[in-house]
């Protein structure tokens, strides 16, 4: 590692494999340092987060992904891979630094807060001494780009010329390696010909891996505006699929038609594709719905709220989800609600699902437990089981009952509630679960399952839309 100062124009080390630092590591900037080293670059991830450091270094990984665990392991024992909380080690270490930071959404309104990438931006332009290209990953409202370029030439000694670039990540999480590895495009703005050169470069690998898989990889290369835009885009365009399907499942409900169907129906259609309309519980997790609002709330800062109303309706849409599911629940079991909502006193739930999808231990903004919270406050005694999420959901949501199986969850239910789409709840057998409750009443959730096939074992069946 190298301290001198460079010139401006003889950037270290970027004709073929830049060296990459990742700002951040939590879900985004930790899965991003590991698949990069995969890919064969020199990656060095900070936090300023010693445990979270620790973890890492040691070949942990402190929250659920699969097959995370392994590729850090085998990335820590190939040396290109490091995590620190040493800043200047940092600064001196990387070409390319990645701003993986989050953006939370604010507290006590809807906007993003950008106090992480503020702290990332300054604290890395005290101590940088060479050129170098810092590119934003994390989400961010427009105009966020022009702001860190500013803080940076405030903070960083003129003469190096450091740039700003931006680039959007578009991983899904239980996905995530796949996204990094073999994403379907790569965006990116850089503001020379020297940085877009450098972000061609730091491309590189997953190019060569496509290549040798016989796959394409598009680029699309845009002005800053337009790239910090492209994921907020994104975003907003899924959860108003998913709220359009879940309009649709109210309206399947009221005639008697079924959502999946109808899903399956115009999802063929190839205009429409068939990803995103599932109906159901709703949309949660730490993007979608924080994205949603983010966006609505910096077009009316600049002038265009008036175009993106329709948004705040699907965020609203997505709300109701959660009293639909609990009026559904209480209808299931012959407790129609009242004006204050129902009373479940004396119902004993078998709860399955906690996290906002399967295949991960994250809990934010899940509408599954949203929806437990909820039955708990209509005094149900709810009994949750979920494979991977239930250290999280018992610090959110202390006044729920947790169990470490799923017979433990079912013994005895008047209703079971099967709400996350886990492998586990996917293939449960109707007539093994019969036997198992006190009544034979199923809330899918997920719209998983053949009702005909659950109706047939003697189950009082209940879907979203259906
Ligand atoms: C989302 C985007 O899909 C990623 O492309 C993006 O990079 C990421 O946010 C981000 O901004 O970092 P993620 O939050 O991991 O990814 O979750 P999704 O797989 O998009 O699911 C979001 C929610 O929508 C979940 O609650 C899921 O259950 C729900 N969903 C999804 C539906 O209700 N119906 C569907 O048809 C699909």
């Amino acid at each position: 590692m190298g301290n001198a100062t460079q010139s401006p124009e003889t950037p270290q080390n970027t004709t073929t494999r830049p060296r990459i630092s990742f700002l951040g590591c939590g879900y985004l900037g930790a899965t991003y340092a590991i698949c990069f080293a995969e890919l064969g670059y020199e990656v060095v991830g900070y936090d300023v987060d010693e445990a979270k450091i620790e973890a890492f270094s040691a070949g942990t990984v402190p929250f659920h992904e699969p097959g995370l665990p392994e590729l850090l392991k085998k990335n820590l024992d190939s040396g290109r891979l490091r995590f620190t909380t040493d800043v200047q080690a940092v600064a001196d270490f990387a070409d390319v630094h990645f701003i993986c930071v989050g953006t939370p959404q604010r507290p006590g309104d809807h906007g993003a807060d950008l106090s992480y990438i503020e702290a990332a931006v300054t604290e890395l332009s005290r101590h940088l001494n060479r050129k170098c290209l810092v590119v934003g990953k994390s989400t961010v409202p427009v105009g966020t780009a022009t702001w860190v370029q500013q803080i940076i030439d405030r903070h960083a000694p003129a003469e190096l010329g450091v740039e700003v670039g931006w680039s959007p990540e578009f991983l899904q999480e239980s996905n995530a390696m796949h996204d990094v590895l073999r994403p379907n495009r790569i965006v990116y703005a850089a503001q020379s010909e020297w940085a877009s050169k450098l972000l061609r470069d730091v491309h590189k690998g997953i190019l060569e891996l496509a290549a040798v898989e016989d796959r394409e990889v598009p680029i699309v290369e845009t002005d800053l505006s337009t790239a910090e835009l492209v994921k907020v885009a994104a975003n907003a365009y899924l959860s108003t699929k998913i709220s359009f399907i879940n309009a649709m499942a109210d309206l399947c409900e009221t005639t008697g038609g079924d959502i999946t169907d109808l899903a399956r129906a115009i999802g063929y259609d190839a205009r429409i594709g068939n990803k995103f309309l599932r109906a159901g519980i709703g949309f949660g997790g730490g993007c979608l719905p924080k994205d949603l609002r983010a966006l609505v709330t910096r077009a009316g800062e600049l002038g265009v709220g008036e175009s993106f109303r329709f948004l705040g309706e699907v965020d609203h849409i997505n709300s109701r989800r959660r009293v639909h599911t609990v009026r559904a629940i209480a209808e299931l079991v012959d407790r129609p609600s009242g004006p204050a909502g129902p009373n479940l006193e004396g119902v004993r739930v078998a709860y399955l699902g906690a996290t906002f999808k399967p295949d991960t231990d994250d809990i934010r903004d899940s509408p599954a437990l949203a929806i437990a919270r909820k039955l708990r406050q209509a005094r149900a005694e709810v009994v949750v089981y979920d494979p991977e999420g239930i250290d999280n959901a018992k610090a959110e949501a202390p006044e729920l009952t947790y169990v470490k199986t799923l017979a433990e969850a079912v013994a005895e239910a008047d209703a079971v509630c099967a709400m996350v789409p886990w492998e586990e709840f996917r293939t449960l057998d109707p007539e093994a679960l019969g036997q198992q409750v006190a009544q034979r009443r199923l809330l899918d959730g997920m719209n998983a399952y053949d009702p005909d096939e659950w109706r047939a074992h003697g189950w009082s069946y209940r879907g979203i839309g259906r």
